[in-house]
């Protein structure tokens, strides 16, 4: 391996920045040329490509987005598109590629490697909705933000005595809903993983008024149904006044928690690693704190795990 190149696509995530540097740096290490795929595979369709040095990712692994910025590339999807891709690679005479991000991201790697062209997946996305990682990189800071946005939401829902439903992102997924919903004590958590039982959460909230509770929040997660849709619902079920608040793509932003900048320090560098064994079509993770590598075939076919007995806990601890 001579020349690798890394690109970033897909929605951003905070610590994207902090792998791509892990890859540049790693490769360098090892002697080998990096360079920077700009713009996802629309770049690397329309061959916006320059090579990266030590000193082009200073500076980079406390910022939230990605330097080689990102986009959602449709072309990319079809057979003519990724041709394209593969003879800019070999234009650039690029022996391997880092694709740092998301599952759409990964059908893109899966689709290249199928053409010949070995490629890595590094699992970057705030939704934490990958197989074969417990986390992806980007989740714990959205997490973190959207918990900084509960708990201030907490203060107006006690000084007000009110409802909140607060609607977070995460695509199909709910961890977001779940991790962020437990750790800011939320009341009832909403997620595409458990079936929405209007009863239940009716009961919940008739009890919790009975015991004399005077404020609630709520987390709905974006993939089953938007905040406002909620309280609609809500209000035919149980007429009480509510209030919405939809976080939208702040939670995409910010500086990367150290968690995450380590995580993309770990993934990145085991990327470069495994292109350098002369592997493709895998796909890194992370599980019980150890780096592993999965077919990315594989990863793509698993539905991503979901926690339900956390789920169950934050039922428990939300009585
Ligand atoms: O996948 C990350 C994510 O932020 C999802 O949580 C959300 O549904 C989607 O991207 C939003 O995408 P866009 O920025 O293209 O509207």
């Amino acid at each position: 391996m001579k020349r690798l190149g890394v690109l970033t696509s897909g929605g951003d995530a905070p610590g994207m920045n902090a792998a791509i540097r892990a890859v540049v740096r790693k490769s360098i290490y090892h002697g080998i040329e990096p360079y920077g795929i700009y713009q996802g595979y629309s770049g690397l369709i329309n061959g916006n490509i320059k090579k990266l040095e030590i000193g082009s990712v200073g500076d980079i692994i406390q910022r939230g987005g990605t330097v080689l910025r990102s986009a959602r590339c449709e072309e990319f999807k079809t057979r003519e598109g990724q041709l394209k891709g593969v003879e800019q690679l070999k234009k650039h005479q690029i022996d391997g590629l880092v694709v740092i991000g998301g599952d759409g991201s990964y059908q893109g790697a899966r689709a290249l490697t199928g053409h010949g062209f070995p490629c890595v997946g590094v699992p970057a996305t705030i939704d934490n909705d990958i197989s074969g990682t417990q986390f992806t990189i980007g989740f714990d800071t959205a997490l973190n933000t959207v918990l900084d946005a509960i708990d201030k939401i907490r203060d107006t829902a006690s000084s007000h005595e009110r409802t909140f439903i607060i609607e977070v992102m995460g695509r199909g997924a709910g961890d977001i809903a779940l991790w962020s919903g437990l750790a800011g004590g939320a009341e009832t958590i909403i997620v595409p993983e458990e079936k929405l039982d209007m009863n239940d959460i009716s009961d919940r909230l008739k009890k919790g008024q009975l015991r004399g509770k005077k404020h609630t929040i709520i987390i709905v997660a974006e993939g089953v149904m938007s905040g406002t849709e909620f309280a609609d619902k809500l209000k035919e079920a149980v007429d009480i006044e509510t209030r919405v608040s939809v976080l939208g793509h702040i939670q995409r932003g910010g500086t990367p928690t150290g968690f995450d900048r380590v995580l993309a320090s770990r993934l990145g560098a085991r990327a470069v690693e495994i292109l350098m064994e002369g592997k493709g079509g895998r796909a890194v993770g992370i599980m019980k704190d150890q780096i592993v590598d999965n077919d990315i075939s594989q990863i793509l076919d698993q539905p991503h795990s979901f926690q339900n007995e956390m789920f169950d806990l934050s039922k428990e601890l939300s009585i």
